[in-house]
């Protein structure tokens, strides 16, 4: 989860300064406990009463995760997420999957490696190199959901996904993490309708998915395979579904 970066906001600043605050890490003890209180899904009240290592996500993700996610529960899941920083979401996804499942995390930073317990697995490495997350993915075997929470910049988000969805199980799920940043400019090398970005890629995807009826796909091997694209306030959850020729029939 990334938290409000003001520099970037240029000429919004003032706008965006008259908007609530979005909590950081720790939330007021009474606000969490209204949070607790008001949690629908299964994974937002587990996510506002445990403590454990922290976690960083924003609110609205957790019912959405819940929507997605939770066929997934106590089967053998093999689950990788890029980005482990405190260790928090590891063991959140822990408690919400349960003990079958396989949960790796990947972070460039070696200090992640000691903030995860067995049987959680930490590598250490770059979600922008192929050939690491490759080698992780091995060990792991063919992941049934990936998120990516790491840097959020579009050049390494793109390239985890042409080497990790590929790798992805039939009909499992990439989730990526706070599209927004795409938006931003500076340290995300994002803006509005900017090209090489988290958005531009669910764009290119979301022409590519309906290649049967332009016959371009951008992508031809991963055209047939996007099942569909589930697109929230900056998360976006894309299905790897293997399509066949799409028909229309008349019943009477
Ligand atoms: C937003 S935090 C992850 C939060 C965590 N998933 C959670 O929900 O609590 C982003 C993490 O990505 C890591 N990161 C940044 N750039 C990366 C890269 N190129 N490859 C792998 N990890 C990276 C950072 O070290 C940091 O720990």
């Amino acid at each position: 989860m990334v938290s409000s970066e003001k520099h970037s906001l240029g000429r919004l600043g003032r706008w965006w300064r008259g908007l609530p605050r979005v909590p950081d890490f720790a939330l007021d003890p009474s606000e969490r406990d209204a949070l607790q209180r008001a949690a629908k899904s299964d994974l937002a009240k587990l996510y506002f009463s445990r403590h454990g290592r922290v976690a960083h996500k924003w609110v609205h993700y957790l019912d959405i995760y819940d929507r997605y996610f939770s066929p997934f529960r106590d089967k053998n899941v093999k689950l990788l997420e890029i980005g482990v920083f405190q260790g928090g979401s590891l063991e959140l996804w822990r408690e919400y999957f349960g003990p079958r499942a396989a949960i790796f995390g990947i972070d460039k930073n070696p200090e992640c490696a000691h903030r995860v317990d067995a049987p959680n697995q930490v590598r250490i490495g770059s979600q922008a190199d192929p050939a690491f997350l490759k080698s992780v993915a091995a060990e792991l075997g063919a992941p049934d959901i990936i998120i990516d929470d790491g840097s959020h910049i579009g050049r390494h988000q793109r390239a985890s996904f042409f080497t990790l969805f590929p790798l992805l199980s039939e009909g499992g799920l990439y989730v990526i993490e706070d599209i927004h940043t795409s938006y931003w400019p500076r340290r995300y090398k994002g803006g509005l309708g900017r090209r090489g970005t988290a958005i531009h890629l669910i764009w290119q995807l979301m022409d590519d998915m309906h290649f049967w009826y332009h016959l371009r796909p951008k992508w031809p091997s991963l055209a047939s395979q996007i099942g569909g694209l589930h697109i929230y306030d900056s998360i976006v959850i894309i299905e790897k579904k293997t399509a066949l020729p799409p028909r229309h029939i008349m019943v009477q």
